[in-house]
């Protein structure tokens, strides 16, 4: 859940940050993102692509929390890890009306003419579990109804409604699987059910710790070497955060947490260590 903008006083010392940052985009071309594969070279079909993802933004702002600049990211990452051969499907825990997984099968569309790896989108389509003491004080008050403009019926999204949106869309099942129901009993499924094969891309989304660390301890193993973890809530509650920082130190491993852009949650590629010193 990402609907939240930051605090004013952070807005105000981000929008300098911000207009740096468009600065060096519009020189540099889009290679403004570090990528598994550090700053890549753009494609040829990337001049037309400034149209294709704002036509895609369009499509999908009706199905999606999300914010543009967090979507317009994702789009960059599908695309980037197909281009380098990063193997595995795409996954989403946590799609609610499913708009950020629908950018992923619209970007692979645009770039590469079809569906090249499946998305699985997984969702209890009953709305969020209730939070534990780990979510902290502001999703506990959250929870309770402190913000109604924004609880969206606790984030409870209808499964016919997305299935009948993708199909408007012109997907056709193969080219995504819906997974209802709970995450700790789906994932475990999901994980033998795509075992042996990888995951190029995971993107969580499901607000809490218990929701965000289930699915760290059970498909971070099949994230693929170069793979890429986008964690949607990571500023937006602290049981979010909780949950990356206890996995990423129970397993010992040192991948970097980076912000995307304007804060819009993180993400860390899966790499077992730093063995570049030219790439970030
Ligand atoms: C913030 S919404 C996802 C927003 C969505 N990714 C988008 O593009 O707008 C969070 C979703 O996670 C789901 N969710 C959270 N915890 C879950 C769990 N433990 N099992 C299944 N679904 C869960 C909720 O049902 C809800 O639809």
């Amino acid at each position: 859940m990402n609907h939240r903008v930051p605090h004013e006083n952070l807005i105000m010392a981000f929008t300098g940050m911000h207009r740096m940052r468009n600065i060096a985009r519009s020189l540099l071309g889009r290679q403004g993102f570090p990528t598994p594969l550090g700053n890549v070279t753009p494609e040829p079909h990337r001049s037309a692509e400034n149209e294709e993802r704002r036509k895609i933004w369009e499509t999908v702002q009706p199905y999606t929390m999300v914010p543009e600049p967090a979507i317009d990211f994702l789009i960059d990452q599908v695309i980037t890890l197909l281009t380098s051969r990063v193997s595995g499907v795409l996954v989403e825990c946590g799609v609610w009306r499913g708009g950020s997984s629908m950018a992923m099968l619209l970007a692979q569309q645009a770039a590469f003419g079809r569906v090249e790896r499946p998305v699985y989108m997984l969702d209890s389509f009953q709305g969020l579990p209730p939070v534990t003491a780990k979510d902290g004080p502001l999703a506990s008050k959250w929870q309770q109804g402190a913000d109604p403009e924004n609880f969206l019926d606790n984030c409870r999204a209808v499964r016919e409604e997305v299935d009948h949106a993708l199909a408007r869309m012109g997907f056709v099942p193969g080219d995504y699987t819906i997974v209802e129901g709970w995450f700790d009993q789906t994932v475990p499924r999901l994980a033998e059910d795509i075992s042996p094969n990888s995951i190029a891309l995971l993107r969580l989304d499901g607000d809490w710790y218990d929701s965000t660390r289930c699915c760290l301890d059970t498909l971070m193993p099949l994230v693929s070497e170069g793979g890429v973890v986008i964690i949607d809530d990571y500023y937006a509650w602290d049981g979010c955060a909780r949950a990356v920082h206890d996995y990423l130190s129970s397993h010992d491993v040192a991948y970097r947490i980076r912000s995307l852009p304007q804060w819009y949650g993180a993400y860390f590629i899966k790499k077992a260590a730093r063995d570049r010193f030219d790439v970030l």
